[in-house]
């Protein structure tokens, strides 16, 4: 079963956009597997953002991703990781495609609204960062069938 890391970044919890956000999921027929509302410290931003160290912009991305609540979520589906990367469009709003959630909701790479593991690698190694293996629930749904013919 595929699985991402999807985190509503603290601009999108103070803008009011996590159910705005939630909901896109939904409709594209993907299955919400678990869910938290929480204040990320220092030491959980630095693991997250590991892979940026170094980079110019790692004290800003560890220090705003920390400033606020994040809604932190895991997604299922066939092929969720990269389904849900063109749903968010590109890493800077401004250049992301109109109908991406960041591209309609954003204008600034600083305020992108939204996080997504980049390949299986990053989500099995992002998803124990916000969840224990228990927190995260598979179970059926009934519209299932109806969004994909094959086993979600
Ligand atoms: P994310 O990890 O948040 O899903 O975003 P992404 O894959 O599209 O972008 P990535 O290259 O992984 O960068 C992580 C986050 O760092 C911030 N960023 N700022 N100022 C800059 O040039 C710059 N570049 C990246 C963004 O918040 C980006 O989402
Ligand atoms: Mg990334």
């Amino acid at each position: 079963m595929e699985q991402t890391l999807v985190i509503v970044k603290p601009d999108g919890v103070q803008r009011g956009l996590v159910g705005a956000i939630i909901s896109r999921l939904e409709r594209r027929g993907l299955r919400l597997s678990a869910l938290k509302l929480l204040q990320v410290d220092q030491a959980r931003a630095r693991k997250l953002y590991k892979i940026h160290l170094g980079k110019r912009f790692y004290e800003t991305l560890v220090s705003y991703i920390s400033s606020s609540p994040v809604a932190a979520m895991v997604w299922q589906g066939q092929g969720v990781i990269d389904i849900i990367r063109r749903t968010m469009g590109a890493t800077d709003p401004a250049e992301a495609g109109p109908g991406t959630i960041r591209g309609d909701w954003g204008i600034n790479i600083g305020r992108n609204l939204i996080h997504g593991s980049d390949s299986l690698e990053s989500a099995e190694r992002e998803i124990p960062i916000f969840f224990d293996s228990g927190e995260v629930v598979h179970y059926p749904r009934a519209l299932d069938p109806w969004c994909s013919e094959n086993e979600l």
